[in-house]
């Protein structure tokens, strides 16, 4: 399911054109205008002061832009950037090493930060509050504490799950982002400045259609450009025409609003099997052979997002919205 031409998260085909696509600065990352706005203004002022920016906590949704926008900072900053993330760090020994080996200023960004061990996050509390390291030397009655002082630098953390951040390594952040599904409009100027730098044209309206597929998320609008592009390559045109555009993202499955076939095979099971809902998870999950939380975590998101779904306390409903998209007729409620 992970090869889902739909899905957010990184895939193998992602890595490898990734690194050429991310923008460098503020002014090349598209969107998001209200955190770019916020992220400005305190970066210029940091650097007004002549201090490390206060830590940032980066939140929302895969494959919207949050390790773009992490190594972003550290390049406006002009500063290091020095990676890791949560589930690399198994010791807290890990992470006072890695702490130790930093510079004055750097930029420390560790994705999937809600995935660091609790014993681990215990050494983050007085690194980011005091900038400074307690270390217990020796065992049992010689044992003592002895504390490091630390060059000044921010911590940039990023998760898919704020939820479950412990609420003091949450309360440490100085600065909180929430990355919102981006606009069409903004997935459109993301596919021409892929386009631009893949050398190839593609006509405007070939490029709304990609962005209006690719569910609000710039990883998908550049996953499924690449693609449209191979196919419009083997068809010798230097720009990419929409004719090119529709049948190559028929021939990937992928439809008007960026739903696919376990979109459809969800949505037409609860509409055929259960006039549209209510139903209960359970159900669904027995009907269509998911995991329940599979269901919630990875179908679901998307179609409560543009509204094909509803989740009542009865169960799940498909609404009209839905029933439009499939030309089909909504039942009578009698
Ligand atoms: N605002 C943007 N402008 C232009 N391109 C963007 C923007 N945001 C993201 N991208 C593109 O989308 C790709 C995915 O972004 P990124 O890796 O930063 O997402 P992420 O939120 O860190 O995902 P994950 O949750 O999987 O770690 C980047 O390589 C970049 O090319
Ligand atoms: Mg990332």
């Amino acid at each position: 399911m992970d090869e889902r031409m739909v899905s957010g998260e990184l895939q193998q085909e992602d890595s490898s054109i990734e690194l050429s696509l991310r923008p460098e600065t503020l002014s090349q990352y598209i969107g998001q205008a209200k955190t770019k706005e916020n992220l400005s203004i305190f970066i210029e002022a940091a650097k007004m002061r002549d201090e490390p920016l206060d830590h940032v906590l980066l939140y929302g949704p895969p494959g919207l832009g949050k390790t773009t926008l992490a190594s972003i900072i550290a390049n406006e900053m002009g500063v290091q950037f020095r990676t890791t993330s949560g589930p690399a760090i198994e010791k807290a020994g890990d992470l006072a090493a890695i702490l130790s080996s930093l510079e004055p200023g750097d930029v420390l960004f560790i994705d999937e930060i809600h995935r660091l061990p609790r014993s681990v996050e215990e050494v983050l509390y007085p690194a980011m509050e005091d900038f400074c390291l307690d270390i217990v030397l020796g065992q049992g009655s010689s044992a003592r504490s002895v504390r490091l002082d630390l060059p000044p630098f921010t911590l940039v953390g990023a998760t898919t799950r704020a939820g479950l951040l412990s609420a003091p390594l949450r309360d440490r952040f100085g600065v909180l982002c929430r990355l919102d599904y981006y606009e069409t409009e903004d997935l459109r100027n993301i596919v021409s400045r892929t386009a631009d730098i893949f050398h190839i044209g593609i006509e405007k309206d070939a490029s709304t259609e990609i962005a209006g597929r690719s569910r609000g998320t710039p990883r998908i609008a550049n996953r499924l450009l690449k693609r449209v592009r191979d196919i419009a390559q083997v068809s010798g045109e230097t720009t990419i025409s929409m004719k090119t555009t529709k049948k190559a993202l028929g021939m990937l499955q992928v439809d008007a609003r960026g739903l696919d076939h376990i979109d459809h095979k969800f949505l037409e099971g609860i509409i055929d099997k259960f006039k549209g809902g209510p139903v209960g998870l359970d159900t669904i999950s027995a009907t269509i052979g998911e995991e329940p939380q599979t269901i919630e975590d990875v179908y679901e998101p998307f179609l409560l997002q543009i509204g094909f779904i509803q989740r009542t306390p009865r169960g799940r409903v498909v609404t009209p919205l839905a029933y439009k998209h499939f030309n089909r007729e909504v039942p009578r409620i009698d």
